[in-house]
């Protein structure tokens, strides 16, 4: 199994390389890619911690050596958001960094499965999408936005108030990976009960949990450790069912499964091939229905926003 990860010098980069290089399984190849010149030396510095996953780095004009034969990509290049930005604030500049990479990966990887972190998720996944399908290299069964980590946010936050082990809660978020577009199930938490209050106050530390970050890190960027944690979860996820193993369940930004946006999270089960199937999500309670109702003008937005750059891009 090979997984590359691009923009590995990054602050989300370098924390899910040393998660991945540790978890996994053996015999993995770990490839990194950065226009960083770092890159190379980032390799051999983890090629040290004594795992049986193979680690190379590679930089400059190397994208295709690293790509090819991929079986997973994760992308988690292009720039942060600082305090007073929204994540739209990046869309013009990591645009262009996923058009170019979308070229590459069709060219280099056309099968592998892609995770996309690189925000604004919301609308450089159809950025992505589009610019495969110019490529004729897009399977809509393959491309994932990386949303785990609102799912580890509202696991930690529940768990947290409740206290409870985070690890014992599992909870579905869905929507988008922006402000209110990001929507936790809280009403269908298993073995929980929150209060109304309760589920108002924490679907609202959720949505600005990235927020939170960016500006409690000043001027130090936005979320890089717990993205990586995140990321990680989703890859691992995603290695296992890639090896066959079922029931593996995780919440992604996907498109064409869902009747409220082309592109929505939900619930998707893994398989060898990427998505095997989605899966439903219960009964909303009233809150969560007005919920989803008012993100979707948002979500619909950010998703013209990428589909535009696309048809703007012939
Ligand atoms: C997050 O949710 O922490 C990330 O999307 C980074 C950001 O800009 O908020």
């Amino acid at each position: 199994m090979k997984i590359v990860l691009i923009g590995a010098a990054g602050g989300i980069g370098q924390a899910l390389a040393l998660l991945l290089k540790n978890y996994l399984p053996e015999g993995s190849c770990l490839a990194l890619y950065d226009i960083a010149p770092i890159t190379p030396g980032l390799a051999i510095d983890l090629s040290h911690i004594p795992t049986w996953v193979a680690v190379t780095g590679y930089t400059g004009k190397d994208i295709t050596v690293a790509l090819e034969g991929a079986d997973i990509v994760l992308i988690a290049a292009g720039a942060a958001r600082k305090v007073g930005m929204d994540r739209a604030d990046l869309f013009n500049i990591n645009a262009d960094i996923i058009k170019y990479l979308a070229e590459k990966i069709a060219g280099a990887c056309p099968e592998a499965c892609i995770g996309v972190i690189t925000n604004p998720i919301n609308s450089i996944v159809p950025v992505m999408a589009g610019m495969l399908k110019k490529f004729c290299a897009y399977d809509k069964k393959r491309l994932f936005g990386i949303t785990t980590l609102d799912v580890i946010r509202s696991e930690v936050f529940v768990s947290r108030l409740k206290n409870k082990d985070p690890n014992s809660i599992n909870i579905t978020v869905i929507g988008g990976h922006s402000a209110v577009t990001i929507l936790p199930l809280l009403s269908q938490i298993q073995h929980v009960k929150l209060t109304d209050e309760e589920i108002e106050a924490l679907t609202r530390r959720i949505q600005n949990a990235g927020t939170e970050v960016v500006e409690a890190k000043v001027c130090g960027g936005s979320a890089t450790l717990s993205m990586g944690q995140a990321a990680c979860r989703f890859c691992l996820a995603l290695v296992k069912a890639i090896q066959g193993e079922s029931n593996v369940i995780e919440c992604a930004y996907v498109e064409g499964y869902s009747e409220y946006a082309p592109f929505f999270a939900q619930p998707v089960k893994l398989g060898k091939e990427g998505i095997e199937t989605t899966l439903g999500y219960g009964n909303l309670s009233s809150y969560e229905a007005i919920a989803l109702d008012s993100m979707l003008r948002a979500l619909n937005d950010d998703i013209s926003i990428g589909i535009n750059f696309v048809n703007n891009h012939q």
